[in-house]
């Protein structure tokens, strides 16, 4: 029993763990990955504000436009900007890969800013950690970047979207001046806070295409399944009744 007692406790004090640093709960946001609008835009953001930092390193640009519905030609123009040490431009058919070397990235930021294509699956509540992350990002004069982040405190990312979302303060719990309990926007970006939160959502979405490109097909693929099964319980029961006709 006291064994059990044990294991009960440790998992318990693991899964808190896992969530350790942040209280702050996570907002919800429901992804549409048959919005292929959205997942342009949220393409197009991340190459332009998170790819300097971020690879996406198991996607090919040519599988990317073939998903959302772009041509090559397309990403080419509008979606790729790195190059080799040649300075040829990348190929439509390579990986999603930048070029900033770990040395480099870990001198100035002091961590290697992770590969994002499968963020969305692998950390828990992905799609919400990462549309609450990058919305909750708050003046902070302590820290390198002068900013910190409701949902990953000491983050050693700086905020990426500034001129979109501007700058806010984070206002405390006056009981408990750790517990965050909302936002003030001190310094207004180039967008409203609505036109932001859709922003995000449309990076968040992206983010969650890339990490299962296979499941748009699949959700194309099942449909087509069913339809298939309606129709054949159809053809099977007129052919049933006509089988049975003769005998009687
Ligand atoms: C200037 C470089 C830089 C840019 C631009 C940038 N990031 Fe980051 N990002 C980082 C670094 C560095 C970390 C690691 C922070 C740490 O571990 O303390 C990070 C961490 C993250 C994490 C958490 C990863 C994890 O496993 O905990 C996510 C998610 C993320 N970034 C998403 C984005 C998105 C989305 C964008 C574009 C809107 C973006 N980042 C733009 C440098 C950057």
């Amino acid at each position: 029993m006291r064994k059990i007692i044990f294991i009960a406790f440790l998992s318990l004090w693991s899964s808190l763990g896992h969530s350790a640093g942040s209280s702050y709960p996570l907002d919800h946001v429901n992804i549409d990955l048959s919005d292929k609008a959205s997942l342009q835009r949220g393409a197009k953001y991340y190459v332009n504000y998170c790819m300097g930092c971020h690879s996406l390193g198991y996607l090919r640009y040519n599988r990317l436009a073939r998903d959302l519905g772009l041509l090559e030609r397309e990403v080419e123009e509008n979606l790729i900007f790195t190059e080799d040490e040649e300075g040829t431009p990348t190929k439509v058919g390579e990986l999603m890969k930048i070029a900033m070397d770990d040395f480099y990235a870990e001198k100035t930021f002091g961590v290697v800013p992770p590969d994002l294509t499968l963020f969305t699956r692998t950390r828990p509540h992905g799609a919400d950690w990462l549309y609450t992350y990058l919305r909750t990002f708050y003046l902070d004069d302590s820290k390198q970047w002068g900013v910190n982040n409701a949902v990953f405190p000491n983050a050693g990312m700086p905020h990426a979207l500034w001129e979109l979302q501007g700058w806010q303060k984070a206002v405390f719990d006056p009981a408990d001046d750790k517990i965050i309990t909302g936002f003030e926007l001190v310094k207004p970006g180039a967008m409203s806070p609505e036109e932001y939160d859709q922003v995000v959502k449309d990076i968040t979405g992206f983010l969650a295409y890339a990490a299962e490109p296979a499941k748009m097909q699949r959700h194309k693929t099942g449909f087509w399944v069913l339809i298939f099964l309606f129709v054949l319980v159809f053809v099977s029961y007129i052919l049933k009744k006509e089988y049975w006709a003769d005998i009687r």
